[in-house]
Parts: structure tokens; C-alpha cells; sequence
């Protein structure tokens, strides 16, 4: 209720609201341009038109991407069509791609709006893959189990909670456990976009196991990708409208203390890790205001920043991938297989291409 009163005052303050335009338009970014940045032998995926919002390469070469999100005041081409889960068998050398069948009473298909994923696999190869959901706006995350043979996920249950009222993204570090961002506050519309112009910071990650629910490290400016190092002791964070990349330390008892972190020139979306080399990959909008209010004719830009060497005192950061919006729009995630790289967008198309 506090928090309620606090923004009605904001925003009456009409005076101030003119203040907070620059600053919005500087949270967003806008006006940024790229260098265009190619990579040899880029291909568009087949089958993939309405987003790959969020991926994940297993270690042998099976590939995960969430499809079709509808989020609010983004755009999509297909908003009539539930979301799909696809795999992608990136050791083969022509990579099918297909749509994982969902099986379980207690799922409804219809409503199916994938967004951030990730996988935990147990010591017995068990693969079990977590998925941030909006059925009807809301969210939720869905736990399934990967059967590789029948190229199925089989639903093992709904997860909600009342600190999740707005997933964005999640790294599961057990079948029933992850962090996951809340990428706001609010769920009414109209007071999700005052606080989202205002720049209140009200965003927050939650860590999750069935017994123990807290927020572990809060005032982002839009949490967006989460990840973990491959040791496991450090977990990173992405903010999308203060352009930073947190590294926290992560502790036996789940808390997360903050220890360092990078300033970009660009929006960081999700963030992937090489399970070998720990390098991050951050799929990157550079100007905002093309994400957030889609116009074709000058369509959102895509960048994938490569950032080795976290937690020493210089990371070496390079854009690997630029592209001005005419080939690929929106791009969200990016990951590496094998001297390949697999890039994902919100709503348009991904693109695969050789390093
Ligand atoms: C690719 O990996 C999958 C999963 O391990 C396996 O079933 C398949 O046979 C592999 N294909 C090739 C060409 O190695
Ligand atoms: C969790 O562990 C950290 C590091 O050992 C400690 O500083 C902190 O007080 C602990 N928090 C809780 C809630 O137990």
C-alpha cells in the first residue's frame, strides 16, 4: 500500500514526469546504433518465426529453445498460437529441428507461453527442464521431465508463489529449485508501465525450493537473465534498463551477497555459460525503444556479447554478433556448441552461424 501511495504521488507530480522522460529514454538507450559484427556461414533456422526468447545447449549437443512468447507491449507475429518448446540436435550435421510434445493431464497447451528455461540434470542423466509460463498473463513455472526418446517432456507440476508474480527468467539448481528474476512489481497493466517509465527499481530475485521461499537480492531495474558459474558459487544478473551484469556470491544457506559489477552500452537480456570455459554469453537489444514499441520499417537491432574472465579485474568483453535489425530483430540469448553459434530473439527468428 505504501508503495501504491509513493507512485500515485509520482505520478501526479506532473513536473517531474518531465525529468524522468530523459532519463527513460537513457535507460532504453535510445538512439544507439550498431557496427554491424558478422560471423561466417549464418544461417536462419527453419520452423523458428515467432521467437526463440530463451535456449539451452546440453553437453551433448541437444539444444532447448522456448517459442512464441507473448509478453505485454511486445510485439508478435503469431499471438494467436500457443508457445512451443523445440529441439535441436546440434551434434548432427544438417540439426533437425522439432517441437517437443507435451504430455499431462493437469497442462493446458493452449495457453502455453514460454519464456525464460532451464535444465537440471540429475546423477543419473535425468534431464528435467524448468519453464517460466504466462497462461493468461500470470505466471507460473512448469517442471518437466525430458524423455529423450520419445522427444517429449512429460509435466510434472505447476509451481506459483506470491513473490513471483512476474517471471522473467530461471536457473534451476535442482528439479524443484532455482533463482528466478521478477521483472516487476506490478501485475496491473497500467501501474507495470508507470513503474517501469519511472525507473522505480522494484525488481527482485526470489530463490525457490518447495519448503523455503525469500527474495535474495532486489532493487533491479528490470531483472532479466539469470545464470550460474559452472563451479556453482557465483550467480550472475542481468539488468536490463541499468545495463549491468551483477555477479553475486552464492552461499551454502542459498543467500546471495553482491561482489562486483559491469556497465554496457547496450539492454543485456539472458545470459548463458559455457559449462567449460565459464565464458558468459549475452544475447543484447542496443536501443530499447525499438523492443518496446516494434515499428518495421526500423526494426530492433541484435548484438551477442561474449565476456571472458568474470571475476578477474579486467573481463575481457567482445561483440561477437551485430547485426542492425535487417537479418536478425531482438536478440535475447545467445550460446556456443562446438565453434557454433546458436543466437535466439524474442519474437522474430534465430540464427545459427560458425565462429
Ligand atoms: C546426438 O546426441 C543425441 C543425444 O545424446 C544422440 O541420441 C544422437 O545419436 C547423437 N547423434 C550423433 C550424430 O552423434
Ligand atoms: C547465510 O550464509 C552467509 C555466509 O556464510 C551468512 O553471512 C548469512 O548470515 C547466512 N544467512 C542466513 C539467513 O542464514
Amino acid at each position: 500500500m505504501a508503495k501504491l501511495v509513493v507512485l500515485t504521488l509520482l505520478g501526479l507530480g506532473l513536473g517531474l514526469i518531465r525529468d524522468y522522460r530523459s532519463s527513460y529514454q537513457s535507460r532504453l538507450n535510445a538512439g544507439r546504433e550498431v557496427t554491424q559484427v558478422e560471423l561466417p556461414n549464418c544461417n536462419l533456422i527453419k520452423g523458428i518465426d515467432s521467437g526463440a526468447e530463451d535456449l539451452e545447449i546440453l553437453p551433448n549437443g541437444l539444444a532447448f529453445l522456448s517459442t512464441g512468447l507473448k509478453y505485454p507491449g511486445i510485439k508478435s507475429f503469431e499471438p494467436n498460437k500457443p508457445g512451443k518448446i523445440l529441439l535441436m540436435t546440434l551434434n548432427e550435421t544438417n540439426p533437425a529441428v522439432l517441437e517437443l510434445k507435451i504430455i499431462g493431464s493437469n497442462f493446458d497447451v493452449s495457453s502455453f507461453n514460454p519464456h525464460g528455461i532451464s535444465t537440471f540434470t540429475e546423477e543419473d542423466n535425468t534431464v528435467y527442464l524448468l519453464v517460466v509460463n504466462h497462461p493468461e498473463s500470470k505466471s507460473t513455472v512448469e517442471v518437466f521431465k525430458f524423455q529423450e526418446e520419445e522427444k517429449s517432456l512429460l509435466h510434472l507440476k505447476t509451481i506459483r508463489h506470491d513473490l513471483m508474480p512476474n517471471l522473467n527468467d530461471l536457473i534451476a539448481v535442482g528439479p524443484e529449485k532455482f533463482y528466478a528474476t521478477n521483472d516487476h512489481y506490478f501485475v496491473n497493466p497500467y501501474l507495470r508501465s508507470w513503474e517501469l517509465y519511472l525507473g522505480l527499481a522494484w525488481s527482485y530475485v526470489v530463490y525457490y525450493s518447495p519448503n523455503d521461499v525469500r527474495v535474495v537480492a532486489d532493487k533491479f531495474d528490470f531483472a532479466n537473465g539469470i545464470n550460474i558459474s559452472p563451479d556453482g558459487k557465483y550467480v550472475y544478473i542481468a539488468e536490463l534498463l541499468a545495463h549491468k551484469i551483477h555477479v553475486y556470491e552464492k552461499h551454502a544457506n542459498w543467500t546471495l551477497t553482491p561482489l562486483k559489477w559491469l556497465t554496457f552500452n547496450t539492454l543485456v537480456d539472458n545470459i548463458l555459460v559455457d559449462p567449460v570455459t565459464g565464458d558468459l554469453w549475452v544475447g543484447c537489444h542496443p536501443d530499447g525503444t525499438r523492443i518496446f514499441f516494434y515499428d518495421e520499417e526500423n526494426p530492433p537491432a541484435s548484438e551477442v556479447i561474449q565476456i571472458r574472465d568474470i571475476l578477474s579485474d579486467e573481463p575481457k568483453v567482445t561483440v561477437v554478433y551485430a547485426d542492425n535489425g535487417r537479418v536478425l530483430q531482438g536478440s535475447t540469448v545467445a550460446s556456443v556448441y562446438k565453434r557454433k553459434l546458436l543466437i535466439g530473439t524474442v519474437f522474430q527468428k534465430a540464427l545459427y552461424c560458425e565462429l
